[in-house]
């Protein structure tokens, strides 16, 4: 009871009223920013390499139309990941990134274990969107982190990114319940 008497007085309110931990120091919270920045950064860039690959293999036209769309995107994430790096004075800098390396191998191994088709189209976006889902947890702490700096250029920047990765995953989704699943049940019940 006495520790966490003790440590709840070592928080305190910002003149915003938002709270703030005296033992996170502001550099510290900084690195962290920087961090996941060069994280999202290598994400990005490997993104642009992999959805090509991902577009190659599939089969539905609104599925291509979607990751088609999504790699403008991402090529202009990098562009915009670039412009935060600038306005926290940093030269752009990569950080593998062992989260998505995971998710793009996963990629891979779909696409190489079936055949062109409706199944194979499934396998693609659930794989899309888990990478989807990656990114936008990370746009998400990244956002949060910039706030809490009060880096509101950064945020703006973010903003734009999360939103965008946010709407790919709906339209992923959109896609998943529209004819794919469908067909790629009915290929199921054709090979049993
Ligand atoms: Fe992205």
């Amino acid at each position: 009871m006495q520790n966490k008497l003790k440590k709840s007085s070592l928080i305190e309110s910002n003149s915003n009223g938002t709270m703030k931990h005296p033992l996170m120091q502001t550099s510290q919270l900084m690195k962290l920013f920087e961090d996941q920045l060069k994280d999202i950064y290598w994400a990005e860039k490997a993104l642009t390499k992999a959805i090509p690959k991902m577009i190659k293999n599939s089969t539905s036209g609104e599925l291509i139309k979607v990751l088609k769309a999504h790699l403008a995107e991402t090529k202009e994430q990098v562009i915009r990941a670039e412009k935060v790096f600038e306005f926290i004075s940093k030269e752009p800098e990569t950080k593998k990134c062992e989260a998505m390396k995971g998710l793009l191998r996963e990629v891979k191994e779909i696409m190489q274990s079936c055949e062109p088709g409706a199944m194979c189209d499934a396998g693609i976006i659930a794989a899309a969107q888990k990478i989807e889902h990656y990114e936008i947890a990370t746009y998400g702490t990244l956002r949060q982190f910039a706030i809490t700096l009060e880096l509101t250029g950064a945020v703006e920047l973010l903003d734009i990114t999360f939103n965008e990765e946010k709407v790919a995953d709906e339209k992923l989704s959109e896609v998943a319940m529209s004819a794919i699943n469908i067909k790629a049940a009915e290929e199921l019940l054709e090979i049993a």
